[in-house]
């Protein structure tokens, strides 16, 4: 078992307040990063918040490990250099439902808001994923239950936490990715899960 990394720095109090704090959603993605574990190696990672980038240096420093974090949207400033490079691909987007005109901050509120049903911010990135991939790359990212607006009553109505035929896996699949959700747990009123992506 992989140990949390140490994250004492981010929170409430100190001087990463406006970084989004590791929770449930956090969590549900490196269980099922631990399960792909060996896959894992160096990594940059970007975020639209100036002070996230800075807080995931600490986060580096006090882990040991070597990371690069770039600030842009989304991966703007990488492009077209990362074209079929990217071998793994993490997203832990803000997927809130909220009022579309809250998406425009760079601060905290950009952690969780989502716009229209929580899929303004990840619905511009998808686009761009079946690019990025390498041939054999991975991309993981994290969803809620409001995020497939087609199917969350159905899942809902039946219980099926492990329904594949979510809109998000759907919509990748005609883009040549095969999508499967790998974990799925429920964090007080979030049903959040894990879809993972490869090329089919
Ligand atoms: C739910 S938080 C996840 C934070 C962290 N990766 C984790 O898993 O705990 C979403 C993160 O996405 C960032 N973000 C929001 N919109 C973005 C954009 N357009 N481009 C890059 N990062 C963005 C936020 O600043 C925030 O740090």
């Amino acid at each position: 078992m992989i140990p949390t990394p140490c994250h004492r720095h981010v929170g409430p109090e100190g001087p990463f307040r406006e970084v989004y704090e590791p929770a449930e959603d956090t969590f549900l993605l490196l269980d099922a990063l631990e399960a792909d574990a060996e896959e894992l190696r160096r990594g940059r990672c970007t975020d639209i918040n100036p002070l996230a980038g800075l807080c995931t240096v600490e986060t580096a420093i006090r882990n040991n490990v070597d990371i690069q974090p770039i600030i842009t949207d989304l991966i703007t400033g990488l492009l077209p250099r990362l074209h079929g490079k990217v071998d793994l691909l993490l997203f832990n987007p803000p997927y809130v439902v909220t009022p579309s005109a809250e998406i425009q901050s760079h601060g905290i509120a950009a952690a969780w808001a989502g716009g229209k049903n929580g899929r303004e911010v990840m619905d511009r990135f998808i686009p761009l994923v079946p690019d990025l991939l390498s041939a054999k790359g991975l991309f993981y990212i994290v969803t809620i239950q409001e995020n497939n607006p087609a199917f969350s009553f159905i899942e809902h109505y039946y219980n099926l936490s492990f329904l594949t035929a979510d809109e998000i896996i759907q919509i990748l699949q005609k883009c040549g990715l095969k999508g499967t959700k790998v974990l799925y747990r429920q964090a007080g009123r979030e049903n959040l899960s894990i879809l993972k992506f490869c090329k089919s």
